[in-house]
């Protein structure tokens, strides 16, 4: 990539010139990628930038993405897929600190030290405060579904189909650029196994799991090997579930589990209500849970500017992970695997700003595909969590070296993350207990009075009380 020579003295593509209408940028999404590129752009209008019409078009009531926490499972009251798959006991899965904005931290945004694993209200609280803060919810349109996008070369713009879901009533505006951040994690991916149609329990994708206590007493298949897979064991075991199997297809977790957790070799099929695995072995199971995670899908857009990806660290044609080579006005914010989540998707908001400012030009296509090509390459060779967590801290670095997003130690980040890796593999139930410091401040998070696995309550208030 290019810089432009200096920032501000490229004349911003997007200005309004004597008599012309200010172009226009949809967001499609007010998760934290979408409300991270909102931010961004107030960022920049607050230092006296010409900033384009924000348009965001957020399906859901409320911001937050995945954080905004529904009951539905299913379809929603206006029969489109319900978006958000987290369930009530969830907690973050990884340290704060490694999530933590740069401009905003957790110290300002709750006025003392906390934690470093909070729950998902939290979470969603401290997002949502860095938003409220920005005052960027006059952008939003809720209740809003996109429902197409066409480019049209020769005006040079993309048309965006809408439905406001409330109304009923569709109708199409046109964009300069559109910066999708619906989010991945979003259509479950749901396979078949031989016997699924006759088992006399429930079988149901991880989407749809809301609350533990639903499999207190029963035996449960859990069918996966990653993050869902061992957070529903652990949540279901700690609400008690009598017993859980967990099925891989690649290799075990390998983790010490509590008693009452199993790793198993991949299911084979199931006879009635038994279970039964590639080794051989046989388990009676009550209730199927599929933790084989999701489709990047998205029903608003066509072959031409739909992204195809896998959940990958580096997905083809997006040029610096966010840019569609074939069509680099059309930009995604967060379609990768994550490590890093809500930093990662400063990191890229302010990048696609700065090339929507004009501050940053993109190359021609063909080195766009080189480097995509080379980073492409690295993530092949990877062999592990170490190597994972430094290319996407090198892929974040990359970003910010272009970008005046705030200062903060994102080596130190490096190291929470290999850490955490250690204390999961020393503890599964108590990696949670850990206390990482901020990148940002420097803040020492205070220990957790009660351990993890003991602690039942998950709001906000007791959160915050106990510490
Ligand atoms: C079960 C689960 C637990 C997780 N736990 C953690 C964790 O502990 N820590 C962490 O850092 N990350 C976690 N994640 C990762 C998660 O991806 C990110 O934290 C984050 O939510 C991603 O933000 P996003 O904005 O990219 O996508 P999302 O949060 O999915 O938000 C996308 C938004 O786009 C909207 N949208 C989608 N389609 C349309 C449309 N057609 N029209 C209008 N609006 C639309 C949706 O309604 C939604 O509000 C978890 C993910 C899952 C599934
Ligand atoms: N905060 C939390 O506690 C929490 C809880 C849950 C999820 N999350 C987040 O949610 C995101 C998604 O995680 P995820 O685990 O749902 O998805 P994921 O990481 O994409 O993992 C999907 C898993 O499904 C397995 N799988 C796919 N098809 C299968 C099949 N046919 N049979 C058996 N196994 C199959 C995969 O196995 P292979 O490896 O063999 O492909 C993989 O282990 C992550 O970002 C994670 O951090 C967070």
């Amino acid at each position: 990539m290019c810089r432009s020579a200096g920032v501000g003295r490229a004349g911003p593509v997007f200005a309004a010139g004597k008599g012309e209408t200010m172009s226009r940028v949809a967001v499609v999404g007010a998760g934290p990628s979408g409300l991270a590129q909102l931010h961004a752009f107030e960022q920049a209008r607050r230092k006296g930038a010409d900033v384009p019409e924000l348009v965001c078009f957020e399906k859901q009531h409320d911001w937050g993405g995945l954080w905004n926490f529904t009951w539905r499972t299913g379809l929603d009251e206006f029969g489109d897929p319900v978006h958000g798959g987290m369930y009530r006991s969830l907690w973050s899965n990884g340290p704060k600190e490694c999530l933590e904005f740069a401009d905003y931290s957790f110290d300002e945004h709750f006025s003392k030290p906390v934690p470093s694993f909070p729950p998902r209200e939290v979470l969603f609280d401290y997002l949502a405060g860095r938003a409220k803060k920005s005052g960027v919810r006059r952008h939003i349109r809720f209740g809003t579904a996109v429902r197409w996008i066409e480019y049209d070369t020769a005006r040079d713009k993309f048309d965006v189909t809408v439905e406001d879901l409330g109304a009923g009533a569709t109708g199409t505006e046109a964009f300069d650029r559109v910066i999708v951040a619906s989010g991945h994690f979003s259509v479950p991916h749901v396979p078949c196994y031989d016997g699924f149609s006759s088992f006399p329990g429930r079988i149901l994708h991880s989407h749809d799991f809301r609350d533990a206590r639903e499999f207190a007493g029963k035996n449960l298949l859990v069918l996966g090997g990653s993050y869902s897979a061992e957070d529903i064991a652990l949540q279901t075991k700690k609400y008690g579930a009598s017993s859980v199997v967990i099925s891989h297809r690649r290799a075990p977790m390998g983790f010490r589990w509590p008693a009452g957790i199993e790793e198993m070799p991949l299911l084979a099929r199931l006879e009635k209500d038994t279970a039964v695995f590639a080794d051989g072995t046989r388990r009676q199971v009550d209730a199927i849970i599929l933790c084989t995670g999701y489709l990047h899908r998205f029903p608003f857009l066509g072959k031409s500017l739909g992204l195809r990806t896998k959940n990958v660290l580096y997905p083809a044609d997006l040029y610096q992970g966010i840019f569609l080579v074939s069509n680099p006005g059309m930009m995604y914010l967060g379609m990768q695997d994550q490590f890093y989540s809500m930093t990662l998707f400063d990191a890229q908001a302010w990048y696609a700003r700065d090339v929507v400012l004009g501050r940053i030009r993109l190359p021609a296509r063909a080195e766009m595909e080189r480097d995509i090509a080379a980073w492409r390459d690295r993530e092949k060779a990877l062999t592990g969590p170490a190597g994972q967590i430094d290319f996407q801290a090198d892929h974040i670095r990359e970003l910010l070296k272009e970008v005046d997003y705030p200062a903060f130690d994102l080596d130190l980040t490096r190291a929470h993350f290999k850490q955490w890796e250690q204390d999961k593999e020393e503890s599964i139930v108590g990696y949670r207990d850990r206390a990482f410091s901020s990148p940002c401040t420097g803040t020492p998070a205070p220990p957790r009075k009660l351990p993890w696995w003991d602690t039942t309550d998950d709001s906000l208030a007791t959160f915050l009380d106990e510490c």
